[in-house]
């Protein structure tokens, strides 16, 4: 019945069932949260406007939805990590790179991550801290939490224009794993036309009353401590919303962060030969790098990885 209701429409009714709960929820259902109890959570802008979410997985990258900050430049794109507030305290930092899946398509809900690589090293604290990737499959109807601001994607945008502003403070909530072939079912498109490409590279959760929006793309999903999930579509409570399958995705993660650790060491090893300022930078990234990561990453090589080579 749903599927043959005029999208605007079920937008608009999805939007009502945010406005009439409780106007100052993005993330329907949810709570307020302190950062303090999710340090991880990030809050990318761009051109200076909070837009969605990302996850803090080392002390140099935020991994993101790459609907997020797609066709931007580089140099447009910030992060503000360890703030409760979409608009101001903790620290805003530089993004000097960023790594599109490379099978991204934005017409498509798999592989919508990026990696942002941050200018500076962030310094940990019991509000900034970096969240280990899962090495389980969540089981069906588990639960798991979900954080985020809420943002101006061209549907927030257009929202908040007519209805008013975004929340400021950090929303959390628990939402319920779906089962995956009755959610590609659901967000199959219109007559089941279209492949949105909700597949084993996507997880969905689906609770009464309780969701991401679309708002909040990008925004962390996390059970047991671990992260499991990057919000790619938020259905809103109208449809189930689907996130990156982030144990899909830990060799092209591990990958691009062995990559890139590379590169700034060579980067900081000729800073140390031809002493120019713009490499110090390089020089005191990396060495920061090195030393607050190294737990992460010496435990991801150690635990055998079953989905790499998949
Ligand atoms: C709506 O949110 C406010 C906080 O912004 C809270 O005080 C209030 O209890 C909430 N109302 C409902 C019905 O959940
Ligand atoms: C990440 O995993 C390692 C190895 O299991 C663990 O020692 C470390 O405390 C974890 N870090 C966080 C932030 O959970
Ligand atoms: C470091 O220097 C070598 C040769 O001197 C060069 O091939 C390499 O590209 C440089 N690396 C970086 C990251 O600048």
């Amino acid at each position: 019945m749903f599927r043959l209701v005029w999208p605007l429409l079920v937008i608009v009714l999805s939007g009502r069932a945010i406005y009439g709960q409780n106007s100052s929820y993005r993330i329907i259902g949810g709570s307020s949260v302190d950062i303090k109890q999710a340090p991880y959570q990030a809050n990318i802008l761009v051109d200076g406007s909070p837009c969605c979410s990302g996850a803090i997985i080392s002390n140099g990258r935020i991994l993101t939805a790459a609907g997020c900050v797609y066709g931007y430049p580089t140099s447009s794109v910030t992060v503000r990590v360890g703030s409760s507030s979409r608009e101001s305290g903790g620290t805003l930092i530089k993004v000097c790179g960023i790594n599109t899946h490379p099978q991204y398509s934005s017409s498509r809900y798999d592989n919508n991550l990026a990696i942002l690589e941050l200018c500076d090293p962030l310094t940990y604290s019991d509000s900034i801290k970096y969240i280990n990737v899962t090495e389980k499959v969540p089981e069906d109807s588990s639960l798991a939490e979900v954080t985020g601001w809420g943002s101006t994607s061209w549907l927030g945008s257009w929202w908040d224009r007519i209805f008013g502003s975004l929340p400021d403070q950090l929303q959390g909530a628990t939402v319920s794993f779906y089962n995956r072939e009755q959610c590609a079912n659901d967000i199959s498109g219109w007559f089941w036309t279209w492949d949105y490409g909700v597949s084993d590279l996507t997880l969905c959760t689906y609770s009464y009353n309780r969701a991401a929006c679309s708002y909040d793309i990008g925004a962390p999903l996390v059970k047991d401590k671990k992260l499991v999930g990057i919000l790619s579509y938020g259905g809103c409570t109208t449809y189930p919303d689907v996130y990156a399958n982030l144990i899909r995705f830990r060799s092209w993660l591990f990958e691009r962060t062995a990559a890139t650790e590379k590169a700034t060491t060579k980067a900081a090893s000729n800073a140390t030969s031809t002493g120019t300022t713009s490499s110090k930078t390089t020089e005191k990234a990396s060495s920061a790098t090195t030393s607050a990561t190294t737990p992460t990453t010496t435990s991801t090589t150690a635990s055998p990885d079953p989905m790499i080579g998949k």
